[in-house]
């Protein structure tokens, strides 16, 4: 099954210049303590955009390149939908990690979304798609930590395919 993990700002601003705009260790955290031992799917601008392969993680990426995007044994370049098509099918949670392209390729594939709402706005170039309510409900929402470190409102939202 896929899952789609992704944080958003209150205009669906999810990034700007290929980079993510706000700095929230804790999601960030969060992101990783879901995403251990799981297999990560992106598109090849936030595979770049990542600068690093993530430890303890199998990445899949896709592009329309020709060439692998890393010799890293952690990465499998993909090339088109169909290769996603294994990670759809899988028992096993597997979860798109953006970016906005991705995130509206597939949502319609997806059956879970671990969305980290922020109560705030932000100038952006890269947005997640608007979620269609009368096919996804709410199942949990937790008030994120807001201290020095991690200045803004913001949620951990769980929605589930109805
Ligand atoms: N806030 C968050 O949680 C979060 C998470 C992740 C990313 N982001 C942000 O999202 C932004 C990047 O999003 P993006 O939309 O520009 O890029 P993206 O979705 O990461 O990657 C797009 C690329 O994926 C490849 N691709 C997509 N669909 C394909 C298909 N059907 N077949 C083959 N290849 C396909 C293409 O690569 P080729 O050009 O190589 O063909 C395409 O250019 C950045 O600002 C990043 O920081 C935010």
């Amino acid at each position: 099954m896929l899952s789609i993990i992704v944080a958003v700002a209150k205009n669906n601003v999810i990034g700007r210049n290929n980079e993510l705009i706000w700095h929230i260790p804790e999601d960030l955290k969060r992101f990783k303590e879901i995403t251990t031992g799981k297999t990560i799917i992106m598109g090849r601008n936030t595979f770049f955009s990542l600068g690093r392969v993530l430890p303890n993680r199998e990445h899949v990426v896709l592009t329309h390149l020709k060439e692998e995007v890393s010799d890293d044994p952690q990465v499998t370049t993909v090339y088109s939908l169909d290769d996603l098509q294994k990670y759809i099918d899988d028992e096993e949670e597997n979860f798109v990690i953006g970016g906005a392209m991705m995130y509206k390729t597939l949502m319609p594939y997806a059956n879970k979304m671990y969305i980290t709402e922020i109560d705030e706005e932000f100038e952006g170039d890269a947005f997640f798609p608007e979620i269609d309510k009368s096919k996804w409900e709410i199942t949990q929402k937790v008030k994120g930590l807001k201290d020095d470190k991690n200045p803004y409102d913001y949620s951990y939202v769980t929605y589930v395919r109805k």
